[in-house]
């Protein structure tokens, strides 16, 4: 979009006029954290659990929150409001700001502060239907998973690897243990008992991954939270991922062979009826 307006350290700037220096130790050495959040019908949606997330990563990377929650609503409002699609997808980014490169923490900490909006792109119906193929991929990250970092190198080469196969995502596997997608939670259905991984610093925790057991709970389906094993991946009736742009997607083949059937499932339809009920729910709009 060409008169793009992004929100930097206390301006609004059209896109091309957005610039931060070359010392910024997000540019620099990756230190910063973001967020993104969908919305839709110009309604920020599940806004107060990714400021919540927010936080959780920032004070992860012992970097102070620049804002107070009121604040972050009030960019993101003028955000949405600036831009003329209804279903936006807002990204939040904020680094440690620019300092002479050093690994230690500069003296004064001045952050980069970064709120932009994109139209946002629904899920393929043709995916939602049929399902997605997924690749694996043993998880080569850091400890602190549960941070929403900017330093995605992994995540990136892991997509990448699915993108080569012809395929959406690829599944990370460490120590035996499923953890997540590149860029997504996964679920996988075994005997009509839905699994969950759980939310500890090996895995993003998930505002769709806590809608979606939410939903689960919600609505009586058998839920357990606990560590699945890759056999149980491997073996599994059905698989999903989850993701605030994705929502809840089938997956229906893994590195090459069908899951379960090979057909997105029964119950990965219920939850999807489900999700797509409560986002109408809380826009008041299908
Ligand atoms: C590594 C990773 N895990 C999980 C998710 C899903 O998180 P959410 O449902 O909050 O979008 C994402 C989203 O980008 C992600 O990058």
């Amino acid at each position: 979009m060409s008169s793009q307006t992004v929100y930097l350290n206390g301006r609004l700037l059209p896109l091309r006029e957005a610039t931060v220096s070359i010392l910024d130790r997000g540019f620099m050495l990756g230190d910063g954290v973001y967020e993104l959040i969908p919305v839709y019908h110009r309604r920020p949606f599940r806004l107060n659990e990714h400021l919540r997330r927010l936080q959780h990563s920032l004070d992860g990377i012992r970097l102070m929150n620049p804002m107070r929650d009121s604040e972050w609503q009030q960019i993101i409002t003028q955000m949405i409001a600036l831009h003329e699609s209804d279903n936006q997808s807002i990204y939040v980014q904020v680094t440690r700001g620019a300092a002479p490169r050093d690994h230690a923490f500069p003296k004064t900490v001045i952050p980069t502060v970064l709120v932009m909006s994109n139209p946002l792109i629904s899920p393929d119906p043709v995916q939602v239907e049929n399902g997605i193929c997924a690749v694996s991929s043993p998880d080569l990250r850091w400890g602190r998973c549960d941070l929403k970092t900017i330093g995605l190198l992994p995540n990136v080469l892991a997509k990448q690897k699915a993108v080569e196969a012809g395929c959406i995502e690829c599944v990370l596997f460490r120590d035996g243990v499923l953890t997540e997608g590149a860029a997504s939670n996964i679920f996988v259905v075994k005997n009509d008992v839905i699994l969950a991984p759980v939310k500890d610093h090996r895995m993003l925790p998930g505002i769709t991954y806590d809608l979606v057991v939410e939903l689960a709970l919600g609505n009586r389906m058998p839920l357990e939270v606990r560590d699945i094993a890759e056999d149980e991946v491997r073996n599994a009736d059905e698989l999903w991922l989850t993701s605030s742009s994705r929502e809840v997607q089938a997956i229906v083949e893994l590195d090459g062979l069908p899951v379960g059937s090979g057909a997105p499932g029964l119950l990965y339809r219920r939850m999807y009826t489900l999700y797509q009920d409560f986002k109408q729910t809380l826009t008041g709009q299908s």
